[in-house]
């Protein structure tokens, strides 16, 4: 063992005497892995610690001054975090808003430039219960830690935008500050209102202490036939066109689109903004302020891909199957290739619909639904609890299609676009439910749901569902190389790839899989010896300055992870 790894070293030491740079890459023979630097639970309201609080949702990291924003809705919190030590996190702040003047914060981001004020930007629900607009706040950066939580413009702090800002982003240049908001459909005293899902864009003067000003975008002009219908042949999905309630009434296009998560090209010319539930990506142009294209992400067949689709078939049982799934991706992050060219990572968690208060869902489990099949073996599986008859699939997509086709919910992945030609040129297939299985085979498509239930008794429970259900991604650079972090939120596993060099697209290659936390106990006890990891992960951040760090946030354990990367031989265990 030692005799071969100076081998190894050896050789390394010629590579790098004749071939110079081109040895460095393998001079560490290993692979990207997460290293554990910090774990912090954040308090609630009242300053306690209780498992499931959510007090840790969306974060904003400024590189400036280490300190890290992190929102909580349910809480409505702000913490402002300290990370000039990253083994040492220290809460510098915490602002309680007042959720009946204020609303609830939806999502914090942050912008430094040159010649623009260090602003702090925080959106917020709507608390009229018939428009539902939603505002935004500016404030300033923290400078300091004796600093307070203070308005941009203290005598109208307020932005209006649309309905349920879910989340926003600034233009690297902290010129404009693009919001989509989600307007979710809702039944208020009993009557159903589906509010228009718009984007604000908000433009900042370069004259300082200007207003700025705000253009909303709305989708109206797809109400129009001669719109509609391109974008549904495409695949663009509209999948609520009638009030539950009310069959008479007419849900538009508008309404039911869902603007849900904001990643702006490198250029700071165009806002791409997903519509996971119209499994969708629109892009914006930001100069003229119009909806460009919309661009439908597809579905992918799982005929020669592996799944594991039930939770009644003893633990993990990963096969090929018939049926094919909408990518309908969540979270979004542009990274530049080759030549500048803008490159775009979605990860594809799936989204099924229910509207709390009416009859409504846009999915059933297989079994339940009245299939015209004439795969006699697909047909036998839609029925089988231990096959595909307990996987949600779509109630509404595949049934104008003969034989009839049935569509789980989410890609179980994540892909790669190139934004010049729209094209998906990498997606990975079923490597995520492959890879936890044969690292994290106890929690694989786990859930964090009941507290009282430890990580392996919730086990398989998101199989019948999107499986590993990734819903974030953060990209950095580290040793020179382009680094992907995938978030599967509910299982709380964290995988690692690179770009790999020298290859015309880029190429996600498979580094490491983390997982934080133990499993020996329920979710409360872990959470109460603070070993619940990060349940039900919500955003990670990517700091590449200094010593590059991965920052999660995560809802269930309302805690903030802090990850060094390292090059090393992974798993260590392994012969
Ligand atoms: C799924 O993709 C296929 C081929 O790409 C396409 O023909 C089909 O219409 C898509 N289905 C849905 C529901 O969008």
């Amino acid at each position: 063992m030692a005799y071969f790894a100076m081998r190894l070293l050896h050789i390394s030491t010629m590579h790098v005497r004749f071939m110079g740079m081109v040895a460095l890459v393998g001079v560490a023979y290993g692979v990207v892995v997460l290293k554990e630097a910090s774990y912090l639970r954040l308090p609630n309201r009242n300053g306690q610690y209780v498992v499931n609080s959510r007090t840790a949702r969306e974060s904003a990291y400024d590189d400036a001054r280490s300190y890290l924003y992190v929102v909580g809705r349910d809480t409505a919190m702000l913490h402002i975090i300290s990370l000039a030590d990253p083994a040492n996190p220290q809460e510098v702040y915490t602002h309680n808003f007042d959720v009946a003047a204020d609303g609830r914060p939806l999502d914090v981001e942050l912008c430094r430039a040159a010649g623009v004020t260090p602003t702090l930007a925080v959106t917020f629900d709507g608390q009229d219960s018939v428009a539902f607009e939603g505002h935004l706040v500016l404030y300033n950066l923290f400078e300091s830690s004796s600093d307070t939580l203070t308005p941009l413009n203290p005598t109208d702090p307020r932005i209006t935008v649309g309905a349920h800002p879910d989340n926003m982003k600034f233009t690297s240049d902290c010129r404009r500050l693009v919001v989509s908001n989600e307007g979710e459909p809702r039944v208020v005293e009993g009557t159903f209102y589906d509010p228009e899902g718009t984007v604000s864009v908000v433009t900042f003067s370069t004259t300082p202490g200007a207003i700025p000003t705000v253009t909303t975008i709305d989708f109206r002009k797809f109400d129009e036939q001669s719109e509609l219908v391109p974008i549904l042949d495409k695949g663009v999905r509209y999948w609520l066109r009638r009030d539950p309630n009310d069959p008479s009434n007419i849900i538009q296009f508008s309404q039911n689109v869902e603007p849900e998560y904001v990643a702006i090209s490198p250029s700071n010319g165009f806002a791409y903004i997903t519509l996971q539930e119209n499994n969708a990506i629109a892009r914006i142009d930001l100069e003229n302020s119009v909806i460009t294209s919309l661009y439908a992400m597809g579905n992918k067949s799982w005929e020669f891909l592996t799944l594991d689709a039930s939770d009644r078939d003893n633990g993990i049982a990963m096969a090929s199957r018939k049926i094919r799934s909408l990518y309908q991706p969540d979270k979004v992050a542009f990274f530049t290739w080759g030549a500048d060219i803008p490159y775009l990572v979605t990860t594809d968690e799936g989204r099924p619909t229910n509207i709390p208060g009416v009859t409504f869902q846009d999915y059933a489990r297989a079994a339940s639904l009245n299939w015209n099949i004439d795969d006699a073996t697909l047909g036998s599986e839609l029925t089988n609890s231990a096959e595909l008859g307990r996987l949600y699939v779509s109630n509404v997509d595949g049934f104008d299609d003969t034989p009839n086709v049935p569509y789980a919910f989410g890609g179980r992945g994540f892909s790669i676009w190139n934004t010049q030609s729209m094209e998906r040129t990498w997606e990975s297939g079923d490597e995520l439910e492959r890879y936890s299985r044969q690292h994290f085979p106890t929690t694989f498509n786990g859930n964090c749901a009941t507290f009282s239930q430890t990580p392996a008794q919730e086990m398989d429970a998101r199989s019948t569902w999107m499986g590993p259900e990734p819903n974030s991604v953060a990209v950095g650079n580290f040793n020179g190389r382009t680094v992907l972090v995938i978030g599967s939120g509910r299982n709380g596993m964290l995988f690692v790839y690179t770009l790999q060099p020298n290859v015309n697209n880029p190429t996600p290659e498979f580094q490491s899989v983390h997982r934080a936390g133990e499993i020996d106990a329920t979710w409360e006890n872990l959470y109460a010896r603070e070993d619940m990891g990060d349940a039900i992960i919500s955003d990670i951040k990517f700091s590449s300055s200094g010593t590059p760090k991965v920052i999660v946030t995560s809802e269930a354990s309302g805690s903030v992870s802090v990850y060094t990367l390292v090059d090393e031989t992974w798993p260590a265990t392994e012969l």
